[in-house]
C-alpha cells in the first residue's frame, strides 16, 4: 500500500518560482512513490479572491500549470476542493473543538491582523478548513514550503484532539520540506510571495524574467571586489537553477573576484530562461484543450469525494450525530 500524499496551491493568479519549488516539484517528484492528491483549495481562494470570473479562471490555469509541468492525471488523482464539500462540514465540527486562543497563535492569522483589522472569518478558521483537508483524506504526508508547515502542525493536533475526546480516527500527518529550497526568496530577498509583488513567473516570457532579474539589489561592489555568494540574492536563485558543477564554479568566481553584479545577474537570467523555455511550450500545447480539465477535475472530485464520504460516516458516529 503506498502512503497518501496530499497538497494544495490556491487559485490565487499565476505560479511563481517559489510555489515551484517550494511545492509543485515535490508534487512531480512524488508521483510514482505516493497515491497523490494534488488538489485546488477553492475555499481557501475564497478568503480573497472575490470574483467569480477570476475564480473560475485561475482554478482552470491551476489545473494547466500543473499538467504542463509534468503531472499525470493517470497516476495522480488531481480535485477541486469545492468538489469535496464534506470538507466544511468536518471543518465545523473541528471548530467546536478548537479554542480561539490557540488559532489566534497562527502566523498567518497574526499577519493579516498586523495588515488589516478587520479580517474575515475565513481568514481566521483557514487552518482548520486546512486540517479537515488533509484529515479527511487520511493523509500521511504534505509536501509545503517553509509558510505552511505550522498549518501542517495544527492539523496533527487537531487530529490528536479528536481523537483523545471521541477515539482513534484520524492519522497523523507530517510535512515535507524539500532541504536546501524551505524558502526561494523574491527579487528584493524576502520570501517570494505573490502578495509581496516580488515574484518571478514560472512561465514568464524572457523580457519579463530579465527584468525581475535585473531589479534584484546587490550591494557596491566593484567588478574585481572578492563578494560574499552567501549575502548575495542573485546567488541564493543561482542555488535554484544551476548544477554542483556551475555553481562551485560560480561560488570561486564571487569569492575570486573578477566577475561584476551584472555578469552574474546575466548568466541567472540566461539559466532561468532556458529552464522556463519548455515548461511554457508544453503549457501553451495544453492550452489548446481546455476541454480536458473538467474532465479530469470530474475524476479526480468523484474519489476524493467517495473517500471523504466514507471518512465523514466514521466521523458522524463518533462523535453522535449518526448512529
Ligand atoms: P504566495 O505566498 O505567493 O501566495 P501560496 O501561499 O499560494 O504562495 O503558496 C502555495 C505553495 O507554495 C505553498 O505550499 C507554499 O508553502 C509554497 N511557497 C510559496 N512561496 C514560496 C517560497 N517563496 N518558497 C518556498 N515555497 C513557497
Ligand atoms: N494553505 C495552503 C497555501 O496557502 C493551501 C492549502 C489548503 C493546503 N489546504 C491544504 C496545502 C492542505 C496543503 C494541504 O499554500
Amino acid at each position: 500500500m503506498k502512503k497518501i500524499l496530499l497538497s494544495g496551491i490556491k487559485p490565487t493568479g499565476r505560479p511563481h518560482i517559489g510555489n515551484y519549488f517550494g511545492m509543485m516539484k515535490q508534487m512531480v517528484d512524488t508521483q510514482d512513490e505516493y497515491q497523490s492528491f494534488p488538489f485546488i483549495p477553492d475555499y481557501h481562494a475564497l478568503t480573497s479572491v472575490h470574483s467569480a470570473e477570476d475564480m473560475r479562471r485561475d482554478t482552470i490555469n491551476v489545473v494547466m500549470d500543473f499538467l504542463a509541468i509534468g503531472l499525470d492525471p493517470k497516476k495522480v488523482n488531481l480535485f477541486k476542493q469545492s468538489d469535496v464539500p464534506q470538507v466544511t462540514e468536518l471543518n465545523w465540527i473541528f471548530n467546536c473543538i478548537t479554542t480561539m486562543p490557540y488559532l489566534m497563535r497562527a502566523h498567518a492569522f497574526k499577519d493579516a491582523e498586523a495588515k488589516n483589522s478587520e479580517i474575515n472569518v475565513g481568514v481566521f478558521d483557514y487552518p482548520i478548513l486546512m486540517a479537515a483537508d488533509i484529515l479527511i483524506q487520511d493523509t500521511d504526508v504534505v509536501p509545503v514550503g517553509k509558510d505552511q508547515i505550522q498549518h501542517v502542525e495544527m492539523a496533527r493536533d487537531i487530529a490528536e484532539k479528536f481523537n483523545k475526546i471521541f477515539g482513534e480516527t484520524f492519522k497523523l500527518p507530517e510535512s515535507k520540506l524539500v532541504s536546501g529550497v524551505e524558502v526561494v526568496p523574491g527579487t528584493d530577498g524576502q520570501k517570494m510571495s505573490k502578495s509581496h509583488g516580488n515574484t518571478i513567473g514560472l512561465f514568464a516570457e524572457d523580457e519579463e524574467i530579465h527584468k525581475a532579474v535585473m531589479s534584484i539589489p546587490t550591494d557596491s561592489k566593484g567588478i574585481n571586489e572578492s563578494k560574499d555568494p552567501e549575502e548575495c540574492n542573485v546567488f541564493a536563485l543561482h542555488k535554484l537553477f544551476s548544477t554542483e558543477d556551475e555553481l562551485g564554479e560560480l561560488r570561486k568566481r564571487y569569492v575570486e573576484g573578477g566577475m561584476g553584479y551584472k555578469e552574474t545577474k546575466y548568466i541567472l537570467i540566461k539559466n532561468i530562461q532556458k529552464f522556463i523555455e519548455p515548461l511554457k511550450e508544453k503549457r501553451k500545447e495544453i492550452a489548446q484543450y481546455p476541454e480536458i480539465v473538467d474532465e479530469i477535475l470530474r475524476k479526480g472530485g468523484l474519489v476524493a469525494r467517495e473517500r471523504a464520504e466514507a471518512k465523514m460516516m466514521d466521523v458522524r458516529k463518533k462523535v453522535g450525530l449518526s448512529s
